[in-house]
This record gives C-alpha cells, sequence and structure tokens, in this order.
C-alpha cells in the first residue's frame, strides 16, 4: 500500500479488451500517479459491462483478461494499488441491494446518462431493471471502500454526485447509532487518560460556548491518533458536535481532463469509432494509421499554410513534444514551411518509443498467467477484507447482524 495521505481512491472501468491510448492519457496516467500517493483500488467493472451488453457476454472473460494485463503493463502496480475484478467481491453487489431500498426511483431516473445512453445505444434493449440501476451499483462499488476521491471522466460526474446523495440519505436514517455515546466512551477511554481530559474540555467548550476553535483542534488531535480506527475518529467527532454519526462517506469526483488525446479523426478516440491506436499496435500499424491522419483541409498543396488548432496531428504533438518541437510544428505548418508528412514522423517516432517498453511488458505478461492470476487473487482477497468491514457495519444498522446472545 502507497504512503497514506488520508485518501482512498477507487476507481473501476469497463472490460473493454486491449487498451488503447486514449485510455492511457485519459485514464490510467492518472491511476498511475495516484497509486504513488494514496490508497487506491482499481478495478475491472464486469458487471457494469452486463448492464449494457447482456445479450453478448461472450468475450467479457478475454476483455477482461487483455484489460488488466494492459493495465500491469503500464505500470499499475499490485504491491501499491488493489487490482481486481468487480465480480469476485459479491460484498458490491450485497451492498447494491441494501442501498436499493433506500434509493428514490426518481433519483435514477433523472441521472441524466440514463436517457442520453438509452438514445445513443438504441440498438440494445436498455429498459432493463439493471440498466436502470447502474450508477446505484457505481455508488455501492465505490461506498463499499469508503473512497474520499473518484477519478473519472467528465461523463461520470453524475454517479459520483449520485453516491454522494445516497450516501448523505443512508446516513441521515440510520446514523443514529443508539449507543453512540457510549461507544465513544469506549474509544475515547483507549486513547489514555490525558486525551480524554483534552477532548472533554474541548467538546464543552465546543458545545456550551460554540469555540469553532475547539472544533478544529479536535479535529487535529484525533488525526494524529495513530490507532484510532476510521470509525472510532467518526463516532469522536459525532459525539463531539453531538449530531448523528457518518456510517458511509461521501465521495468526491476527481475528474480527468476529457480526453486529453482525440482519436485520429478528430473525435473522441473510442474503439465504436475506429480511431484508436491500441498500447498493442504494432509499429508499422502505428506508422500507417498516423500517415493516413486527416490534416488541416486547408492544406491541400504543400504550399498551403495551415492551422495547427484545426488538425488533429497537432493534438498529438501536444501530448508528445516538447514546447520547442511544438513550436516548429505552429510556425512550420502557418508558413508552410514544412510537409504534413514531415510534421507527422517525430509523433510516430515519439508514439512507437513510447509503447515499446508497454508492449514489451505485455508479452511477458502474456507468457505468465500464473503471475496475472495471483495479483487478481490477492487484489480480491485484499479488496473484500474491506469491503466486509463497510458491510458488517451496515448490516449492523440495518438490523441484519443477527448476533443473539
Ligand atoms: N461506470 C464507469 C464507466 O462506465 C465504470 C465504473 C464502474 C466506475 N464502477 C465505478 C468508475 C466506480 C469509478 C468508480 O466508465
Ligand atoms: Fe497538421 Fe502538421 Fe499538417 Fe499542420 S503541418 S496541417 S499541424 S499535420
Amino acid at each position: 500500500m502507497a504512503a497514506d495521505s488520508g485518501r482512498r481512491i477507487v476507481s473501476g472501468m469497463r472490460p473493454t479488451g486491449a487498451l488503447h491510448l486514449g485510455h492511457y492519457h485519459g485514464a490510467i496516467k492518472n491511476w498511475l500517479q495516484l497509486q504513488t500517493e494514496a490508497e487506491c483500488f482499481f478495478f475491472v467493472a464486469d458487471w457494469h459491462a452486463l448492464t449494457t451488453h447482456y445479450e453478448d457476454p461472450a468475450h467479457i472473460g478475454a476483455d477482461t483478461r487483455a484489460m488488466v494485463i494492459d493495465w500491469l503493463a503500464c505500470g499499475l502496480s499490485p504491491s501499491l494499488s488493489t487490482i481486481f475484478i468487480q465480480s469476485q467481491v459479491p460484498e458490491h453487489a450485497q451492498l447494491h441491494v441494501l442501498l436499493s431500498m433506500i434509493t428514490p426511483l426518481s433519483w435514477l431516473e433523472r441521472v441524466p446518462t440514463y436517457k442520453d445512453q438509452i438514445q445513443r445505444l438504441h440498438h440494445l434493449d436498455l429498459a432493463t431493471y439493471g440498466f436502470l440501476g447502474y450508477p446505484l451499483l457505481q455508488t455501492a462499488d465505490i461506498v463499499i471502500y469508503q473512497a474520499t476521491h473518484v477519478p473519472v471522466g467528465e461523463d461520470q460526474v453524475a454517479h459520483v454526485e449520485l453516491s454522494r446523495e445516497v450516501v448523505r440519505r443512508f446516513n441521515h436514517l440510520y446514523g443514529r447509532e443508539a449507543d453512540l455515546e457510549a461507544k465513544a466512551a469506549e474509544a475515547l477511554g483507549r486513547l489514555g487518560r490525558r486525551t480524554a481530559r483534552l477532548y472533554e474540555g474541548l467538546r464543552r467548550r465546543y458545545q456550551e460556548h460554540g469555540e469553532e476553535q475547539a472544533w478544529t483542534e479536535i479535529q487535529e488531535i484525533l488525526e494524529e491518533q495513530q490507532h484510532l480506527t476510521m470509525l472510532d475518529r467518526e463516532r469522536l467527532l459525532a459525539n463531539f458536535e453531538g449530531r448523528g454519526r457518518r456510517i458511509l462517506v461521501e465521495p468526491e469526483a476527481l475528474v480527468t481532463e476529457q480526453s486529453r488525446l482525440p482519436g485520429l479523426d478528430g473525435q473522441k478516440m473510442s474503439k465504436s469509432y475506429g480511431n484508436t491506436i491500441a498500447l498493442r499496435e504494432h509499429p508499422d500499424s502505428i506508422t500507417q494509421k498516423v500517415r493516413t491522419m486527416p490534416t488541416d483541409p486547408a492544406r491541400v498543396h504543400r504550399s498551403d499554410p495551415g492551422e495547427p488548432t484545426k488538425c488533429p496531428v497537432y493534438a498529438l504533438h501536444r501530448v508528445y513534444s516538447a514546447p520547442s518541437q511544438l513550436a516548429w510544428v505552429e510556425q512550420g505548418c502557418r508558413q508552410a514551411g514544412i510537409g504534413c508528412l514531415e510534421c507527422k514522423k517525430p509523433v510516430i517516432e515519439a508514439i512507437i518509443a513510447q509503447l515499446k517498453p508497454i508492449q514489451e511488458r505485455i508479452v511477458e505478461l502474456e507468457a505468465e498467467p500464473s503471475f496475472v492470476n495471483a495479483t487478481l487473487t490477492q487484489g480480491a482477497e485484499q479488496a473484500r477484507d474491506i469491503a466486509r468491514d463497510t458491510l458488517d457495519e451496515v448490516n449492523e444498522v440495518l438490523g441484519l447482524s443477527h448476533r443473539w446472545p
């Protein structure tokens, strides 16, 4: 596990098979950074694939495997992150059922992606229960780990927003723990007498005199307690404020800049548009694809000046080229000083060079199925340990723990 900054990151990706450069620049690069800064959970959302493609599930297995291999080849590491497959952590589904009890239908119907997708994917019959509930399944994916932050694209922000609303409703309904005071006192007892006295003093100042300073101080003091569990800290804070307890954590979206790398035709890079460069793309094919990319239509002849901002090749340069090379493109294009093939050459070379080590690792990983399997088994176990704690807590407040004397 990476250095704990108090942030817990959860993100998932549908199993779309081998990744392309759009995935790499839009999500994976960000995940690689996050796994060095915070505790991270990354999973293959295979149940989510079924919410739309339940009619052809045959390729989910192979697509999952290819995607995980590409993740690992890019540098996602089982020693830094918890990497797993959603369906191997059944607690996601259990929490989904429980959250479904308190989620108004209207909240799901008004999620903007709901009507959009039904229209966009009109060739699929999406008048299903699973499809309507899919943002709530996503809520369960996030909340089961008590995630604080969820890196997603712009299109997923509404789903994180739904998660926040569901969490608020849940905490409101069930956060009034009958024995909160007793449990807070127990937790306080474990902190030692000096801290307990400090806590009581500050609590009086806060509750009787409304001193904001006391609230700031107690948060700092509890933050420093190494052995305090997240739950106990929450109980102590709730008791301090004299409010209900937050059982589930409200997650925040970390929006990744939308598609920094457009596809070969300038639209969003996506398999369904046929405009991708796969991470596994052969160098010859990369060369071929970039050489045949459309450019600024104004440049019919080599002598016609062009405008880089109207050219998808320039968008690639912005990701792959240093400032001096960008300046070379801008000037060369606007003054017709360079030809388009000449302009494309350094991009082709940069992409091939970037993908070379990744492709080598893909070959290694393909030859090492036991490593991939072990990663996923271990990932699911680690994930389940955390997920079960949340579920226990949820079951408890819902009267489902069924522990009788
Ligand atoms: N719904 C996301 C997508 O289609 C994938 C996803 C599922 C996800 N569960 C998640 C993303 C939880 C972030 C957190 O891209
Ligand atoms: Fe595009 Fe480069 Fe040609 Fe300009 S010179 S149109 S940026 S490929």
